[in-house]
Formats: structure tokens, sequence, C-alpha cells
């Protein structure tokens, strides 16, 4: 959880400071106001990287050198990112220089939730096996040991294959290429299924036709389901000696939803698509309290696209019974908004 924001030089805001509740903020603005750059800085804090740019360049405002987000995390915590144009990018955390990103990634579980995030169905498996990997990582403390290990061995593998090495020497990192292959597949398959009993549950409440639905997971371990990994490996090195890469493995792992034993992507509105992946993004949010008593940020961009007043009220309902702090942004607000929501207003780049 996140108190005391202030932004410097950051895209059109010159200077910003709020202090964020813990429950729903809603940030409202006309177009162009600065309520994404907002969600940006968030957004950098936590993961050191924008949602918007490769080059944070682009994030320092026009005529300046450099940008800064400041914070404290559960109001005690300093944490301060500052990006200068000649000296790259710095970040304090309790009044130290970061080692490594990962560290402040675990402290604020963050969740982005893009305006286009209906578009969720058409994105590639990589990005499905990011969002399960993402709760993974909050939740299962030798995720990322075995997550880390696998990417080096792959990338070792893959090296040797690309090399044209002899079939002995690919094979010397087989086993430990299965081990933590493995060892990510156990957790992935309990994590989905962990998943699916929070979804069912936050799903019919955003989207009330789907009450009674039935909610399965279909999951793809990445290779032939009879097989151990090593044994995949070894069944297939000869393809993957002409490919010139690893093609069997936890990297090449998938999974879907069928809700009705029909597929979301192919019958779903673009709005249930929208509260799909919101309810997904709960879901997740849910499992980290629940499991690592940790309460997750959650960044809503534009909750007006696709939805309606009803099921933008939902959503909200929703947001205040859920260990989540969340930024909404939103260019109009309709209706009453209730006690539990904190109202900013930006115009051209000042609250
Ligand atoms: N590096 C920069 N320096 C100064 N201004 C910038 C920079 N990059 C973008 N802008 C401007 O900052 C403004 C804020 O953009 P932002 O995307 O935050 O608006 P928004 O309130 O989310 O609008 P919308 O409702 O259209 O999504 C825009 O007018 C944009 O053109
Ligand atoms: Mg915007």
């Amino acid at each position: 959880m996140l108190s005391q924001l202030t932004l410097l030089n950051l895209r059109n805001i010159s200077e910003l400071s709020l202090q964020p509740a813990m429950g729903i903020n809603l940030i409202t603005g006309d177009n162009g106001s600065g309520k994404t750059s907002i969600l940006e800085a968030i957004h950098l804090l936590a993961l050191g990287r924008s949602f918007r740019t490769r080059s944070l360049k682009n994030v320092v405002q026009f005529d300046q050198q450099q940008f800064q987000v400041v914070a404290k995390i559960k109001a005690e915590t300093p944490v301060g990112l500052q990006f200068n144009i000649n000296t790259g990018l710095q970040i304090r955390l309790n009044n130290a220089p970061l080692k490594k990103l990962s560290e402040l990634a675990m402290q604020l579980p963050l969740q982005l939730i893009p305006a286009n995030c209906h578009q969720f169905f058409e994105q590639g498996p990589r990005y499905r096996r990011q969002l399960l990997d993402w709760g993974l990582f909050h939740v299962e403390p030798s995720f990322n040991y075995h997550w880390q290990s696998y990417r080096k061995v792959l990338q070792q593998r893959n090296s040797a294959l690309r090399q044209r090495k002899k079939v002995d020497e690919i094979q010397l990192w087989d086993s430990h290429l299965a081990l933590h292959g493995e060892a990510i597949n156990t957790h992935r398959k309990k994590q989905l299924g962990l998943l699916l009993e929070h979804f069912e549950q936050v799903f019919p409440r955003l989207c009330p036709e789907f009450r009674d639905g039935s909610f399965t997971i279909k999951y793809r371990t990445g290779w032939p389901k009879d097989l151990l990994l090593e044994a995949a490996l070894h069944s297939t090195i000869e393809r993957d000696r002409q490919l010139g890469y690893t093609r069997s493995g936890c990297h090449a792992a998938d999974w879907s939803f069928r809700v009705n034993e029909l597929d979301p992507s192919e019958v779903f509105s673009r709005g249930q698509q929208k509260l799909f992946f919101l309810a997904l993004c709960m879901a997740q949010a849910k499992m980290t309290e629940f499991v690592n008593h940790q309460n997750s940020i959650l960044l809503l961009d534009d909750i007006s696209s696709e939805l309606d007043q009803d099921r933008q009220n939902n959503v909200l309902n929703e947001l205040a019974t859920l260990p989540v702090q969340s930024f909404i942004t939103t260019t109009e607000i309709e209706g009453k908004i209730g006690d539990e929501i904190e109202l900013f207003h930006v115009k051209q780049g000042v609250i």
C-alpha cells in the first residue's frame, strides 16, 4: 500500500502530491489531463518500468532533465525513483539503493488493468503465463528461485543447440531444466486450481448473467502430458537440434477458461471480457492476501470504457470488499459517489 505520493516533472505533471486512501482512489479529469500518467508513475515505482513506453526519456517532462516519483510503503518505508536523461534510473528503498527490482516488486504487489484489457483473450500464451506467474511470485516463496534458474538453464541449453553441440553436451542441461520445470509446473497447476475457486465467486458478482455459470480451466504443461519433462526433452532432442531451440518445457505452457463449456473469447461481449479480466485480477489479489497477508495495488485505467453504469458500480462495490488499494481513472462520474471512495480531480497536470 502506498501513501504520500509525490510526482515531479513526469509527463504533463510538474509537481503533484496526493495522500491516497487505503481503499479506492478515483481519479477524474478531462482527456489529456494526466490521469494515466499518475498510474504510470505508480507502476514505475513498483516495477521500475512504464506500461506505456520502453524508453523512460518519453516520461520526462518536455524541457526537463529528469523525473521523480516518491512515496511511502505502508506509511513507513520510503521509496523513491528518479530517472535522469544523462545518468539513467536510480531507485532507493528505505534510503538505500535498490539491488534488485524484484525486491521492490515483492513489497508492492501491483496489477495493471489497462483500458484495452478486454483484449486479454487475443493476447498470446506468454501474456497468460505472466499473469499466472505474477500470482505465484507473490504467494509461493520458492517460485522465483525455480523460475530464474529455469530461465538460465534454458538459455544455456538453447545456446548449446544454436552452436550445434553434440547430443550428450546438450543433454547435460536436461536434468536441471527438468528439475526446475517440474517444480514450476506443480506450482502452476495448484495456483490455477485456487485461482478458479476465487474467480468463481467474484465473476458472477461483476457479471450477474453468469450467476449459474460453470467455469473450468484448461491447462497445457508445455510438453506431452504422459511424459515427465526430462523424458520429453530426451525424446525430442533431434527436433530441437534442427530448430536450434528447446521447444518443450514450461516456457511453452498455456491455460484458458471455459465458461459453460464455451471459450469466452468466442462468445463474450467486450464488456464481459473486461469484467472477466477484472475478476481474474481480483481473484489474484484475494489469494495474495490470503496466503501472504499482503494488500495488492490495482491500477484500473479508464473504468468507463466498455462498461455500463451498473457494471461500473459492481466493480466499485466488489473493490470495496477486497484487500486492495486501487487507483481508478475515468473522464466522467455519473451517479453518487459513496464514502468509501476518495476522489481526486486532475486538471492540466494539477490535482
Ligand atoms: N514527456 C511529456 N512531457 C509533457 N507532456 C507530456 C509528455 N508526454 C505526454 N504528455 C502529455 O501529458 C498529458 C497527459 O496524458 P495522460 O495520458 O496522462 O492523460 P489522461 O488524463 O490519461 O487522458 P485520457 O482521458 O485521454 O486517457 C497529455 O496531454 C500528453 O500529451
Ligand atoms: Mg488516460
